[in-house]
């Protein structure tokens, strides 16, 4: 399998500090790359969780090579919060099926013309993989539906009259689109998938799983103790557990033998703020600053957005899902609210600070 990678520069308004809890692939992360990618399991026996995504999925590829028809896999829509595993499906179902994986994003498909070329560059059963899909221009998005649909690519050569339409076959291939929201998402694009499924956030038991895999193929020694406490403080997702157990493992290399007990995780963890619930000073920051506003009143996104400085969508991406998962904000239709919950753990962690 090869993977080729056609990024242009990202549009996307980044979180503007980079956050250690934050589920956004960040600097350290693309520095590390390479560790990055050799820590992602490439197959469905190596991926961790997931099970009920992976078993429809399974079953979808097993009937596709069952056939051996010519068919290409039905196009897959992931969504669901970021770090949870999308891009890494993507790769694993192409493995799966044998096929060539292209990557490519919503914001770097800047022109038609874009589309155009990467499509008529696929070869047969190749894997077409589009994060952060629901970012597409609509001028793009409208050639994808009879590429996704027919296999085929109406493209409008020349201008003014001269202009002329013309109709190219293509390959049969599968494209795996990853969002963030599905309600984002065009309807007639949502339409043409036919496999459309959410990512969950993974249970504890399952990311102690992939730190104990993680420190296995980085050759750290890391203790239970130490593994559950890591599993309780990356917030259910791959991404966390994993930028923390680096972070930890600096620490242990630095301050001890490089061994992670419970106690090197414990001083680590306390270093980086990040408290019992995964949650770092970015977090507590915004959930005090609509408290000292707003107190029992609902919040605007666009108000916590300009309270914090951060982009709406960085909010509404990054800061609120596992909030709401946690029970710590609830949404209104008038906005949304600090919970009992997040009040009374605020205090907690001011009187140990
Ligand atoms: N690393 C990151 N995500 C993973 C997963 N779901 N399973 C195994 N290793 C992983």
């Amino acid at each position: 399998m090869s993977i080729q990678r056609s990024f242009k520069e990202e549009g996307a308004a980044l979180p503007k500090k980079e956050r250690l809890v934050d589920s956004k692939l960040n600097e350290a992360d693309a520095e590390e790359s390479e560790i990055e990618v050799s820590l992602r399991p490439v197959d469905f026996k190596s991926y961790i969780g997931q099970e009920r995504l992976k078993s429809n999925l399974k079953l979808a590829i097993d009937a596709v090579k069952k056939r051996n028809d010519g068919t290409a896999l039905d196009h897959v829509l992931l969504y669901g919060p970021p770090g949870l595993g999308k891009t890494t499906m993507a790769n694993v179902i192409a493995h799966e099926m044998n096929a060539n994986l292209r990557v490519t994003s919503g914001p770097a498909i800047e022109r038609a013309g874009d589309l155009a070329s990467i499509l008529t560059n696929l070869q047969p059963g190749d894997v077409l993989f589009i994060d952060e899909i629901h970012r597409l221009r609509r001028t793009v998005e409208e050639i994808l539906y009879s590429a996704m649909e027919d296999y085929k690519l109406d493209i409008v050569i020349g201008k003014g009259p001269a202009a002329r339409s013309v109709r190219l076959d293509l390959p049969k291939f599968t494209v795996i689109g990853a969002t963030t929201r599905t309600g984002a998402l065009a309807g007639p694009l949502r339409d043409r998938f036919g496999i459309i499924h959410r990512l969950e956030y993974y249970r504890e038991k399952e990311i102690e799983q992939i730190i104990a895999r993680t420190a296995g193929i980085l050759k750290t020694e890391i203790s239970p103790e130490a593994t559950a406490l890591l599993s309780t403080r990356s917030r259910l997702t791959p991404r966390i557990a994993n930028r923390l157990f680096k972070r930890v493992r600096d620490y242990a290399d630095v301050n001890g033998d490089g061994i992670i007990d419970k106690k090197t995780a414990e001083d680590a963890l306390l270093m980086m703020e990040v408290d019992e619930l995964g949650l770092d000073p970015a977090d507590r920051n915004m959930l005090e600053l609509m408290l000292d506003n707003y107190g029992d009143r609902p919040v605007g996104l666009a108000t916590i957005a300009a309270l914090t400085g951060d982009e709406p969508s960085t909010i509404e991406d990054y800061y609120e899902p596992y909030l709401l998962q946690l029970g710590m904000l609830e949404r209104t239709p008038r906005g949304r609210l600090v919970t009992l919950k997040a009040k009374e753990h605020l205090e907690k962690v001011r009187k140990k600070s």
